[in-house]
């Protein structure tokens, strides 16, 4: 049967005048509804861990907008919740974890095969997704990126400058590496079962990627996703593969043919016109709106989607923000760079 799902066209090398789109956490805060949900679940893990709810928010947006693609509602930290970390959200501040430091740490973690109980309700909601979403929308499944994760998992929250995990890396190589192979054979696991599931695609998310410089960058941002996406096309062939190393710079440059990956997503941190001619040139990219523009709004909303369409108008494209949507952005603005970009 030909493929009918614009965002699988795209990712399958297709040209398409008016592009594909979704919002990265196009199911969040700014919405009135993800905030009621989010209030009945009472938190928000037990929002990610409760089906019929995680199904609800991921629904919430593609209902009020007609994106050509949903994500998957969860974290990328249940893997380490997965793995026996402790994981907790401070309201208003973020994440806390317990943190990895010392190979006692790493010796309480579980095998990477042990994962699957501990996420089943997250595949759950991939099935409830895959029976309920529209016959013309993409079930985008997805996970971090093993060294974003360990960041998350060495330092026990969020860091400006990812210090904690770089201090292991450059102090204790060995554990390190463990604690990198332990993430990357968990999120093979992972995303096989949400495609298992019925996820049609899946996204890495390296949000940190940008910290790892020269030698770094090759071993703990490429190859890892290099490894991650070969084991899920040799398990689950013709499944495409969205990477995000986001803030990768120069490093854009030839990463989707280094990695396997379908598509790359680029951040606004670079110019549209330079990943059409340097990124785009190996296939489909997915960006790169910048989200303080959904916060504005106003022409230049306008003229920023119909530049970044007009950008990648030669190649495959997905459109979508250069990182996610922000809780202060105004839900009206969507709607007005959907009119600038389909109407
Ligand atoms: O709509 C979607 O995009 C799907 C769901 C999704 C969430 N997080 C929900 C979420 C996805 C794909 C993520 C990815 C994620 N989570 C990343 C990678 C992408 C990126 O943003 O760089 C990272 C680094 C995380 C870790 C994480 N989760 C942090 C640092 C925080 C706190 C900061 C914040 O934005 O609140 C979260 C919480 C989180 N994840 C929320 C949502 C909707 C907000 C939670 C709430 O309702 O209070």
């Amino acid at each position: 049967m030909a493929e009918t799902k614009k965002l699988m066209r795209a990712l399958a090398g297709e040209v398409q005048k008016v592009p594909p789109v979704w919002l990265m956490r196009q199911a969040g805060r700014y919405l009135p509804e993800y905030r009621a949900t989010r209030a009945q679940a009472g938190d928000f893990l037990t929002l990610c861990y409760t089906p019929d709810l995680a199904a609800e928010v991921t629904l919430q947006p593609i209902r009020r907008y007609g994106f050509d693609a949903s994500i998957l509602f969860a974290d990328i930290l249940l893997i380490p919740d997965a793995l026996g970390a402790d994981l907790w959200f401070v309201t208003g501040e973020g994440p806390r974890l317990s943190t990895i430091t010392s190979q006692g740490d790493f010796d309480a973690l579980k095998p990477a095969d042990a994962i699957h109980e501990h996420l089943s309700p997250v595949y759950e909601t991939v099935r409830i997704l895959s029976r309920e979403l529209p016959a013309e929308t993409t079930l985008i499944g997805f996970a971090g990126a093993p060294w974003t994760v360990a960041t998350y998992m060495i330092a026990g929250r969020g860091t400006p400058d990812q210090g904690p995990a770089h201090a292991l890396k450059d102090g204790n190589r060995p554990l390190f590496e463990a604690l990198m192979e332990r993430i990357t054979a968990a999120t093979i696991e992972y995303l096989s079962a949400q495609i298992e599931a019925g996820a049609e695609t899946v996204k890495l998310f390296d949000s940190w990627a940008g910290s790892l410089k020269g030698q770094d960058f090759q071993d703990f941002a490429l190859e890892p996703a290099k490894r991650i996406i070969a084991e899920i096309k040799a398990r689950h062939p013709g499944v495409p593969v969205i990477a995000f190393p986001r803030e990768a710079g120069e490093n854009y440059i030839g990463f989707a043919k280094a990695t396997g990956a379908d598509c790359v997503a680029i951040d606004n941190s670079v110019q549209a016109q330079w990943a059409a001619e340097f990124v785009q040139v190996d296939g489909c990219v997915q960006g790169n709106l910048d989200p303080k523009l959904m916060v504005t709004g106003g022409q230049q909303l306008i003229d920023e989607t119909r530049r970044i369409v007009a950008e990648f108008s030669k190649g495959p494209h997905i459109f979508n923000l250069g990182h996610g949507i922000t809780p202060d952005a105004d839900p009206e603005n969507v709607h007005v760079m959907l009119e600038a970009l389909r109407g």
